[in-house]
Formats: structure tokens, C-alpha cells, sequence
């Protein structure tokens, strides 16, 4: 059975794609800071196949035991989808907040390259699959976006993954959602996609035949 190591788990697509990839036959390693969210939803998955790993994606120490504990549970790691991320509420950089930006780059952009790191070893062991959550906003234009430019940073640095692993026959996808609506905004997105819609194209990703690499899948509402 393989595993996916999900960072960002407690809420939101990382939820979201815990329970899409319990459905495909997955064991999931769920990390999050929120180990209270995290408890409920391997409550709701099954203790079998679901694995709760708090964890702080900013801090590397706190990555790699939450892979460890993942190995040490499920015996590999298989995907590893760096999904945490945070927003700002400040606006570009006149307006903007540098103890936003502090977050927002130790979270959105050290946090995903460490994910990458802690857990590098199983992944290419497995011959898997990495999986980095940018954004639209990381492929479009968004005037004064300092949050875009952290995206823009995961678009980059996916991109250059992708062909460092390539020939280690791992696959790198950037998710590049256009807004879904979920926590990381205070108010209801009614218009938004769901965050089960972008678990799908993270499902449709790792589900394509070996020889097969979806590098990039930019999901948008049609209204948007
Ligand atoms: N919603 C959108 O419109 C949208 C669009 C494009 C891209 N995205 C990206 O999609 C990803 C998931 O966002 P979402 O919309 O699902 O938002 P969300 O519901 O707010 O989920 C964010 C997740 O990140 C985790 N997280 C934040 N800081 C963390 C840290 N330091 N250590 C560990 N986990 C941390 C949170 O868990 P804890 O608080 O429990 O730690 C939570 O599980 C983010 O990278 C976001 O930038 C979102």
C-alpha cells in the first residue's frame, strides 16, 4: 500500500486531499500544527490507513520527525504533497506587513523546501511523486501580490525539481488552484471552487500511468 505525507492536513485542500487519497487505496501521513483538527480527521478516515504527525513546516527538526514517523509507521512515503501555506492580510508592499512577509516566506517558501527535504530519501526510494501547492497566483500577474511572489518562488523552484528528479524516476507536480474556498480566508468564497476540486486534480496527478508526468495543473473557477 503506498503512503502520502500531506503537509497543511488539518484543513482546507490538504483535508480535503487526505480523504480523496484514503478513497484511492492510500495510507495518509497527516501534518499540521493543529493536532486537535488533525485527531478528528484520523477519527473520521480510520486509525488503519490515517496517521496524525504535528508538525511545524518552518522548522526543518519538526519536518523530519514527522517523516520519521511516517516511515516508521507505513514503511515509506510514496507522495509527499507540500501544501501548507499562509496568506497576508496587508496589501502589496506599500501596504504589507513585514511580519506577514516573514511568515508568509518561512511558511509558503522554506516550509515547502523542507518538506522536500525531510522526506527526499523515501520519495526517491519509491520512485514517487512531490507535489507543491502554488498557486494562479504564482502563474498570473496580481499587482503589489507579496503572497504571488511567494507562489511565484514555488512555480520556480518546482520547475527546477522537477528536472532535478526526473531522472531519479520521481515526478514533480505544481497545483496552482485559482481561488477555492476554505479557511485561508475569513469570509465564505461562495463562488470559489471547493477544496475537494482541486483533491481531484492531486488524485488525477499521481494516478497517471508510470510513463506519464502531469507537471503542472493550473485549476480555476469558470466565474471567476
Ligand atoms: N484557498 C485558496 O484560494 C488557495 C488558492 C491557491 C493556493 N492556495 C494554497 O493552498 C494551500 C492550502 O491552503 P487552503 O486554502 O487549504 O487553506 P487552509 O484551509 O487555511 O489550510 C492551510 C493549512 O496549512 C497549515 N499550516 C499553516 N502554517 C503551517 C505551519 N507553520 N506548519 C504546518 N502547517 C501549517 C494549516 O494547518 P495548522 O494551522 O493546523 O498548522 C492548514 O492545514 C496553501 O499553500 C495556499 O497558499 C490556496
Amino acid at each position: 500500500m503506498k503512503t502520502m505525507f500531506i503537509t497543511g492536513a488539518s484543513s482546507g485542500i490538504g483535508a480535503a486531499t487526505a480523504k480523496r487519497a484514503v478513497e484511492a487505496g492510500y495510507n495518509v501521513a497527516l501534518a499540521a500544527r493543529s493536532k486537535d483538527k488533525l485527531d478528528g480527521l484520523v477519527e473520521e478516515l480510520g486509525t488503519e490507513q490515517a496517521l496524525a504527525v504535528s508538525c511545524d513546516v518552518t522548522d526543518f527538526a519538526s519536518q523530519q520527525q514527522a517523516a520519521k514517523a511516517a516511515m516508521e509507521r507505513f514503511g515509506s512515503i510514496d507522495v509527499a504533497f507540500a501544501n501548507a501555506g499562509v496568506g497576508a492580510s496587508g496589501s502589496g508592499t506599500a501596504g504589507g506587513k513585514p511580519e506577514e512577509w516573514d511568515k508568509m516566506v518561512r511558511t509558503n517558501v522554506l516550509g515547502v523546501i523542507y518538506t522536500v527535504k525531510a522526506t527526499h530519501e523515501a520519495v526517491i526510494a519509491a520512485r514517487g511523486h512531490f507535489l507543491i501547492t502554488s498557486s494562479g497566483a504564482g502563474r498570473k500577474i496580481i499587482p503589489g501580490s507579496v503572497y504571488g511572489a511567494t507562489k511565484w518562488a514555488m512555480s520556480g523552484y518546482g520547475a527546477n525539481l522537477r528536472e532535478e528528479m526526473r531522472d531519479k524516476g520521481v515526478k514533480v507536480t505544481l497545483i496552482e488552484p485559482g481561488m477555492v474556498n476554505t479557511p485561508f480566508f475569513d469570509d465564505p468564497k461562495p463562488d470559489a471552487m471547493a477544496a475537494d476540486d482541486v483533491a481531484r486534480a492531486v488524485i488525477y496527478a499521481i494516478s497517471q500511468p508510470e510513463n506519464v508526468l502531469a507537471g503542472e495543473i493550473w485549476v480555476e473557477p469558470l466565474n471567476r
